[in-house]
């Protein structure tokens, strides 16, 4: 199975992919995660895009996409993933469809998470993450244990300002990419509010959906 998650920051993306990894066995690879591991390591590609992640802003898209194709051409990849903040633009999206033409490939679904701008900041300036684990923690919606408090991580970009530049983005440049995928028949659009139990129930309904729309087309 193929799938891209789209959705504007703090949408759920995160949450959400870490518990469909394991239902349908595939691995979760999200952009942001990769570049803020460059970023820790230092790396040439880690310092580029970290310029660029602090404000708010696209790392720019040659960087992205060739990072991206390396990764989803290795063996864990070969029968599927699920993809977390890529495509981003319209060029991203057209050099994932190129590649994945080239090799005979298709994507299954396309999931879009939908939460209203206004509980977007709440929900980012109260994450936590667990640098040990990766778990996605909320302040108040999802509390972390008081024993693992001291070592949770806050972004560097989940300030308020550096969000509104981040949903700004999403609308401008992120947004368009969903008419591209309309007109290949792949979104399925998902409320994403509500609990985190909810919205991953309405998720496994709209994919399962997606798929047997495809098996039958
Ligand atoms: P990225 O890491 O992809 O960030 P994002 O898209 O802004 O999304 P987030 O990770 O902030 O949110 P999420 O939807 O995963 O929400 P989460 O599950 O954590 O990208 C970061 C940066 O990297 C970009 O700005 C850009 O600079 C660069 N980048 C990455 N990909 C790129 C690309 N393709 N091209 C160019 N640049 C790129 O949830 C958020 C919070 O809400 C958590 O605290 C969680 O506990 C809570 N929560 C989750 N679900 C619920 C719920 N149902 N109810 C209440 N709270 C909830
Ligand atoms: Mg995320």
């Amino acid at each position: 199975m193929r799938m891209i998650f789209i959705g504007p920051p703090g949408a759920g993306k995160g949450t959400q992919a870490a518990r469909l990894v394991e239902r349908f066995k595939i691995p979760h690879i999200s952009t942001g995660d990769m570049f803020r591991a460059a970023v820790k390591a230092g790396t040439a590609l880690g310092q580029q895009a970290d310029e660029h992640m602090k404000g708010g802003r696209l790392v720019p898209d040659e960087l992205t996409i060739a990072m991206l194709l390396e990764r989803v051409a290795e063996p864990d990849a070969r029968d599927g993933f699920m993809l977390d903040g890529f495509p981003r633009t319209v060029p991203q999206a057209e050099a994932l469809d190129a590649a994945l033409g080239k090799a005979g490939l298709k994507l299954d679904v396309v999931l879009v998470l939908e939460v209203p701008d206004d509980l977007i900041v709440e929900r980012i300036v109260g994450r936590r993450s667990d640098p040990d684990t990766g778990r996605i923690y909320h302040l108040t919606f999802d509390p972390p244990p008081a024993d693992i408090v001291d070592r949770l991580v806050h972004r560097k970009d989940d300030t308020e300002e550096a969000c509104r530049t981040r949903l700004a983005t999403y609308h401008g440049q992120t947004a368009p990419i969903i008419p591209f995928y309309e007109a290949q028949g792949l979104v399925r659009k998902v409320n994403g509010v509500g609990s985190a139990d909810d919205v991953t129930a309405r998720i496994s309904a709209a994919t399962l959906t997606a798929l047997s729309a495809r098996r039958q087309g």
